[in-house]
């Protein structure tokens, strides 16, 4: 049995979360810096940074109490080392490397992307079959990856410039909605009407304007246009009423996932994994959800998103999970240095 203390402060949450064996978790806290971030409808890199500083020490001494764990029972502290915020990543590594010389702990440094396609595993009885498809979208990537086996995976494809994550933020802002902006258009679009507004979606093929290609090749992603798109038919509208904002927020939200979906099914069909899954903070969201129930009824495959939707969104526990499974790759032991002591 193996125990792992793990951090995430890549962006504005504070995380610290203990996981037995990449899956059973033990305890998982995250200090949401939503309200601050909030005021200036965005995240503001210093001001994170400073939060995280105040908030670190806290997560991890409720996070070893909710797990009731001495320090000897942890075998292992990992820690997201990027990507992220230089300043938020700083404040979580440099606690990870205080905690891996104080207990005489092998340090385990995570990619904040793999983290999010372990986030699947988590709580999870029976352990999903590799090769595994993940679609992983969030507010600072969108990545469609194939792993093939534990250490080992293939990125088909990415985004090109905005991830869904921004689009969703920013399209909410332009909205009036409040930060994050995803889980608001996920509750405005259900009041919106289809065929109000009529948004592109980016395929990266070439197709005639407001087609869909035959066969999608191509896995990578593109959003800033649509986000543009939005932004022209907005000014060009002025004023717009409560049921305009919920017509448009439904639109983009069928542009964006369309095309996530659309791409996830052609890739699946190419690789035929017997497991799909998504994750990252989009996973979050419920149309998401039902395309991608409804894409793959009938086919050979079982699809995941995360047990909870604390588990899409940034946490620490998909970070210890990633460290389980990943240590190969990935870790980095520290010998005690006694003269820490004298
Ligand atoms: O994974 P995450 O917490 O942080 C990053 O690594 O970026 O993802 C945050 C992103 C934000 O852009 C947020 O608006 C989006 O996930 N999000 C959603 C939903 N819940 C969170 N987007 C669409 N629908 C949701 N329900
Ligand atoms: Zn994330």
């Amino acid at each position: 049995m193996k125990r792992i203390l793990a951090i995430e402060t890549s962006c504005d949450e504070t995380a610290c979360a203990v996981v037995e064996d990449g899956v059973k978790v033990l305890s998982s806290i995250v200090a949401s810096q939503i309200p601050l971030h909030q005021i200036t409808h965005g995240v503001v890199p210093e001001v994170a940074a400073r939060a995280h500083v105040a908030q670190i020490l806290p997560v991890i001494e409720e996070s070893m109490k909710q797990a009731n764990l001495a320090p000897d029972a942890i075998d292992a502290v990992a820690v997201t080392q990027g990507p992220g915020l230089v300043g938020s990543l700083i404040v979580g590594v440099t606690a990870a490397q205080v905690l891996s010389r104080l207990w005489y702990k092998p340090l385990l440094r995570v990619n904040h992307i793999l983290g999010h396609l372990y986030a699947n595993f988590l709580g999870r009885e029976q352990l999903p079959q590799l090769p595994i498809l993940i679609l992983s979208v969030s507010g600072g990537h969108n990545d469609l990856v194939l792993l093939s086996e534990h250490g080992k995976y293939q990125v088909l494809g990415q985004t090109q410039d905005d991830s869904a994550g921004e689009a969703f933020d920013k399209v909410a802002r332009m909205l009036d909605l409040p930060y994050p902006g995803g889980p608001e258009i996920d509750k405005l679009a259900k009041l919106g009407k289809p065929g109000t507004f009529q948004l592109p979606r980016a395929w990266l093929q070439q197709v005639p304007t407001g087609m869909r290609p035959k066969e999608i090749t191509d896995f990578n992603f593109s959003f800033s246009g649509l986000k543009t798109a939005v932004y022209v038919l907005i000014k060009k509208l002025g004023i717009l009423t409560s049921e305009q904002k919920a017509d448009l927020a439904y639109e983009f939200q069928e542009a964006v996932c369309d095309v996530m979906v659309s791409k996830l099914v052609a890739a699946w069909e190419k690789y035929q994994t017997p497991s799909v899954f998504i994750s990252g903070g989009v996973s979050a969201n419920q149309r998401f959800r039902s395309l991608l129930e409804a894409s793959f009824i009938n086919k050979p495959v079982q699809y995941f998103y995360p047990l909870k939707l604390s588990y899409c969104t940034d946490n620490a526990a998909m970070i210890g999970a990633a460290a389980y499974f990943n240590p190969q790759v990935i870790s980095e032991t520290l010998e005690p240095e006694p003269s820490l002591w004298l």
